[in-house]
């Protein structure tokens, strides 16, 4: 294993112009893993979770989770990529600046930890690459539930002798927020009396998360709906999950296979939290199939037809709450709009500065016009392999498919970004006709 150092100056030397063919198969999904983690401190319960992909992200929070006194293990060399968590110690209750900032999600310990341990000590999440990313909803509505919260030193200090339930209204300017119902909800199982979250985020990740709470002995009904209603019990156990598959990492290889102009099969796909991509995709022209033409399983083989495509059509998109276009997969799509035969218009509603690819993809030959929240893209036949870097992880899974479908050479500085979200992916993109290699960045500059 190499040194984190060093990793953190890989790149990707990407050979453009390849078909792709065969099955690229999705992991377990990083954004509901994460919460999911974070669950297991409201326990002295064994939390077993199968399907948790071996990520950097992932990494991090194990890495929290030991601070915070859980014991974890994480089999990454067996398929089921096996994950064990047990609170071992209630007294340590510190989520450092040092671990905190390199992973914003570090902010789902808060909720749990307050309603397991009364006390919760986390340092507050800076600014972040993809914009202004505050957590004013998460501390509105904890303190609606009773916690006494100051800043202090940089840090959320959170306290609670036993939280109480209550009606809280948790939409904000942009929408509701996910890891913000996740905290609400999860500390609201213990809370005395019952919950009403409204205005909760309706993402597939927030049903995974009270699945695995209602299996560890939560009461909650409604989640995947805007209003969620939560009857706090005493004490919860232990459980076991499987982790839905990473609905972003699917629509990412769907969206190569569309701009690559391949028939390639994307197998253990959740198709059904991925029908506003898949409208998108048909707009443009291309097909997606479902094996036995169902849509509504979540782990579908769904076969990407972009082969018979000559050109893509543009198209509008504008990302939304789910079940609305995800900004987590507006870069790749703008990506592939850079090559549909005509203008196309992509507004960015849920992160308005959301854009550091577009900088990057210009520099390959795109044709990028943005205004505020909005970019025009007038689509033009090539895109040309250059040196390109960005700095967050959807914007830098863009420039890989840019990549793949561009004439000559792309090198993609700072993958490190990539391996916080995506299991392999050099791997499972060469496994079906890319050419990948991972480089230490001194060698291509
Ligand atoms: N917002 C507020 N106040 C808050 C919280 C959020 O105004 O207290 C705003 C945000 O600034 C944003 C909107 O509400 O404009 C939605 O943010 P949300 O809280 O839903 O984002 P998040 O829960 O912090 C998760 C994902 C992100 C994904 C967003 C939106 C995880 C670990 N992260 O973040 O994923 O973009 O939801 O769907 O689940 C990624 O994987 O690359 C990624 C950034």
């Amino acid at each position: 294993m190499r040194r984190d150092l060093e990793v953190l100056m890989d790149s990707f030397v990407i050979e453009g112009g390849r078909d792709l063919h065969g099955t690229i198969t999705i992991s377990g999904s990083k954004n509901a893993s994460l919460p999911l983690m974070a669950g297991a401190l409201l326990t002295d319960g064994e939390i077993a979770l199968s399907d948790v992909p071996n990520l950097r992200d992932i990494r991090n929070m194990i890495g929290l989770l030991e601070e915070l006194g859980c014991a974890v293990s994480h089999d990454i060399e067996s398929p089921a990529r096996q994950m064990k968590i047990c609170v071992q110690s209630t007294k340590p209750s510190h989520a450092r600046y040092e671990i905190v900032r390199t992973m914003r999600a570090s902010i789902c310990a808060l909720g749990p930890m307050l309603a397991r341990r009364g006390y919760a000590r986390i340092s507050m999440p800076g600014g972040c690459a993809i914009g202004d990313r505050p957590i004013d909803l998460h501390l509105r509505g904890l303190r609606e539930l009773g916690a006494d919260i100051h800043l202090d030193a940089g840090d959320i200090v959170a306290t609670a002798k036993r939280l109480a339930g209550a009606t809280i209204f948790l939409g904000g300017p942009f929408g509701s927020t996910v890891l913000g119902t996740a905290n609400v909800m999860s500390a609201a199982t213990l809370a005395h009396g019952v919950t009403v979250i409204e205005c909760a985020a309706c993402e597939p990740e927030i049903v995974e998360l009270a699945n695995l709470l209602n299996a560890m002995g939560a009461n909650i009904r409604g989640a995947g709906t805007p209003r969620v209603t939560i009857e706090g019990v005493k004490e919860l156990g232990g459980a076991e999950h499987r982790v839905m598959p990473d609905r972003i990492e699917a629509g990412t290889y769907l969206i190569a296979g569309a701009m690559t102009h391949s028939d390639l099969t994307i197998g253990n796909c959740p198709i059904d939290c991925l029908l506003s991509l898949e409208d998108r995709l048909k707009g443009c022209g291309v097909g997606v199939h479902c094996e036995n033409g169902t849509r509504t399983t979540e782990r579908a083989t769904v076969e990407v037809k972009g082969a018979d495509v000559r050109a893509l059509r543009p198209v509008q998109v504008t990302t939304q709450p789910y079940p609305g276009f995800p900004t987590d997969l507006q870069a790749q799509l703008m990506s592939m709009l850079c090559l549909a035969d005509g203008i196309s218009v992509v507004t960015e509603k849920i992160y308005p500065e959301r854009f550091l690819h577009v900088a990057e993809l210009s520099r390959m030959g795109a044709r990028l016009y943005r205004q505020g929240p909005t970019v025009v893209v007038h689509g033009v036949k090539q895109l040309i392999g250059a040196p390109v870097m960005a700095s967050d992880l959807r914007a830098s899974a863009c420039l890989v498919l840019a990549g793949l479908a561009a004439e000559g050479t792309t090198n993609v500085n700072r993958v490190y970004h990539l391996d916080r979200g995506y299991e392999n992916m050099e791997e499972k993109l060469n496994a079906v006709g890319a050419k990948i290699r991972r480089v230490d960045e001194g060698e291509v500059s």
